[in-house]
């Protein structure tokens, strides 16, 4: 399919969106139950699982699947994450970025230093998450392990977490405040106005 229709450019595949959206209808579930299972005061939200039992066995599955989905997906966007010099002077300039100051911006490619670094962060959270995570499984692995590690883990597993949550919180913040993004991730496309204004770099290459 073609890059660019009428007065809209094509940002994402029908792939990858439909990847995007199984890792984060995913990470929803994984949230709300993992939570949960985290403090008695998250306890209801056990129910978007099937309750207790369910939920205990349902997380870990849904868990490698998200990885799994969430792996595919980064892959193909590393080569767009990677910094630059341009990202060291979009940070400097943070404080124009948050009064939307937007023309005092450098020109940028497909994504900022702000999406960079959410990337990277959720790259190393779903890292220690699966790691972790495989260590209490009890179901499989666990016995491979001493109690002290599996201690361990569990610390390792409510800490990434909570930076994926976190993170996670930030780049739905980010996505809904840039007018138009969502859009992006729906349909596949955004306005021209959209790509020249964020990401004039990334628009310039897609004219080549
Ligand atoms: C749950 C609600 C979510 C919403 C509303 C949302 C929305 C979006 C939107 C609109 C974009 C396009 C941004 C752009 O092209 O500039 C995007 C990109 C992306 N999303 Fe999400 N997202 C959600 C959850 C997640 C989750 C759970 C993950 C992974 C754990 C994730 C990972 C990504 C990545 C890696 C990108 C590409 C940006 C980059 O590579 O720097 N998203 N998302």
């Amino acid at each position: 399919m073609s890059n660019t229709v009428d007065n809209k450019v094509r940002r994402y595949s029908g792939n990858e969106r439909v990847n995007h959206w199984f890792t984060a209808i995913a990470f929803i579930l994984l949230a709300m139950s993992g939570l949960a299972f985290f403090h008695p005061a998250f306890w209801p939200m056990v129910a978007v699982l099937g309750g207790g039992e369910l939920a205990r066995y349902l997380h870990p599955i849904i868990g490698v699947a998200m990885f799994a989905s969430f792996l595919i997906f980064a892959i193909q966007k590393l080569g767009d994450n990677l910094f630059s010099k341009v990202d060291g002077q979009w940070l400097s300039q943070i404080g124009d970025v948050l009064s939307n100051r937007d023309e005092r911006l450098p020109e940028i490619g497909k994504y900022n230093a702000g999406q960079k670094l959410a990337y990277w962060a959720m790259v190393l959270s779903m890292v220690a998450l699966l790691a972790s995570g495989l260590v209490i499984w009890r179901e499989f692995f666990s016995h491979l392990f001493t109690i002290d590690q599996i201690r361990i883990a569990v610390v390792v597993h409510a800490l990434s977490a909570i930076v994926l949550i976190m993170t996670i919180i930030v780049h739905i913040y980010a996505a809904i405040w840039v007018k138009g993004t969502i859009g992006a991730m729906v349909s596949g496309y955004v306005s021209r106005a959209w790509a020249k204004h964020h990401h004039a770099l990334w628009y310039k290459s897609l004219n080549k």
